[in-house]
């Protein structure tokens, strides 16, 4: 069943699933309620039953004001006894059900109060009854805070089909939502969307987003070609050398593994000669995301060298490769495809494993293929 979203369609699997029982955690504010209301709306030829317990009508008419969309075919409830609910349910006959949240119900069977984990609980096996005996996909709503102060919904995980997370950082206007656990279909896939003032935008192309705009050559950047689940996507490495200021160096790392950085670190200090041992290198991925593709290894490798040396390395050149322990250049997965995105963003050079070119099928392509074999291949080519 397609949400209307391509972005929620691609980390569902496909679209939804009848009977599924769909959990949408993510932190207070990060737009969870704007996104289900947002795909609510859009899904015009079904019926959908949003149920808030967070906020009245008159703020879910505002907000819907806000991203420009009403419709009738989106029914809105603001009760939180499931009791009541069920009989809302039996009345509208929805095809989709939201509610938002999970916490903010109650049921008559339990004592607790709304919230608590018994509450919970029980509110989430009414309504997968529900779910599973009318084939009606529900999406439940679960306020998650990283530090578990609201792990509440936390304890549904196991009892769902498909568990989503809604991140972002607060310092930028972009919002990942992730697949953790997915019945259906496969967990590296990634959606992303953008909060505008008119609501939230879907990003089909992340690049966009994930490379910095620049006027100006800085040192420490380099551009990888990485994939994403089955998409392919050009992200930025940012990498920051400078002489420890005390005693031990220090190492960090954001979104990018930092044994990883570290095992980079030896290799380029043992096999290849740059002394860093008594450097600072702080590393990071723009944009806040995580990155767990070998591929992204020699961008990596590349932005440490160019912030050593200070020197920039060219806006039009990107990076697709893994480095091995010895310093070796080694070939990654479906090269085709991030080098046809490099492409097709306008990049005018891409650096690959030279044993990544047997067998590979591109068309005249306009966008230079250096192969490289060694760390100092490249470094000469770049900086040399
Ligand atoms: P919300 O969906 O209420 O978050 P959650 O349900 O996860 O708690 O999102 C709230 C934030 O989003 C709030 O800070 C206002 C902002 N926002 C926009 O920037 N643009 C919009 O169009 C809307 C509706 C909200
Ligand atoms: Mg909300």
């Amino acid at each position: 069943m397609n949400t209307h979203s391509n972005e929620l369609n691609r980390v569902l699997g496909g679209g939804m699933v009848p009977g599924s029982l769909v959990l949408i955690g993510g932190e207070p504010g990060i737009g969870k309620s704007t996104l289900m209301l947002q795909v609510a709306l859009s899904m015009q030829s079904l019926k959908i039953l949003y149920i808030s317990g967070e906020e009245s009508a008159q703020q879910l008419k505002m907000r819907s004001e806000r991203i420009k969309m009403n419709s009738e075919h989106c029914f809105i409830l603001t009760e939180t006894r499931t009791q009541n609910i069920f009989q809302q349910i039996e009345e509208i006959k929805p095809d989709v059900v939201v509610v938002d949240s999970i916490q903010t119900l109650h049921t008559d069977y339990i004592e607790s109060s709304a919230g608590s984990i018994s509450q919970i609980r029980e509110c989430a096996a009414e309504l997968q009854k529900f779910s599973k005996v009318t084939q009606t996909p529900v999406f439940l709503i679960g306020h998650i805070t990283k530090d578990g102060n609201l792990a509440g919904p936390k304890i549904l995980e196991h009892m769902v089909d498909t568990v989503l997370q809604f991140e972002g950082d607060r310092n930028y206007g972009y919002r990942i939502l992730r697949s953790i656990k997915n019945r259906f279909g496969s967990t590296s896939e990634l959606g992303i969307f953008e909060m505008q003032s008119t609501g939230l935008r879907e990003v089909s192309n992340p690049s966009e987003i994930l490379i910095s705009q620049r006027d100006e050559d800085v040192s420490g950047v380099a551009i990888a070609s990485t994939m994403e689940g089955l998409r392919p996507m050009l992200i930025e490495i940012q990498a920051l050398v400078s002489t420890a200021a005390y005693g031990t160096p220090q190492r960090s790392s954001t979104g990018f593994d930092l044994r990883r950085l570290n095992m980079l670190l030896a290799v380029l200090e043992k096999r290849c000669g740059f002394r860093l041992g008594a450097k600072d290198v702080f590393l990071n991925i723009a944009g806040g995301i995580k990155v767990d593709d070998p591929a992204i290894d020699l961008a990596v490798i590349s932005a440490i060298l160019s912030s050593s040396e200070d020197l920039s390395i060219e806006q039009k050149i990107c990076f697709a490769a893994e480095v091995g322990l010895s310093g070796e250049i080694r070939p990654v997965n479906r090269i085709e495809q991030r080098i046809q995105e490099a492409e097709k963003l306008g990049f005018e050079q891409i650096f690959v494993s030279k044993y990544n070119l047997k067998g590979i099928d591109l068309k005249n392509p306009k966008i230079n293929i250096t192969p490289v074999r060694k760390i100092e291949d490249v470094f000469g080519l770049l900086f040399g």
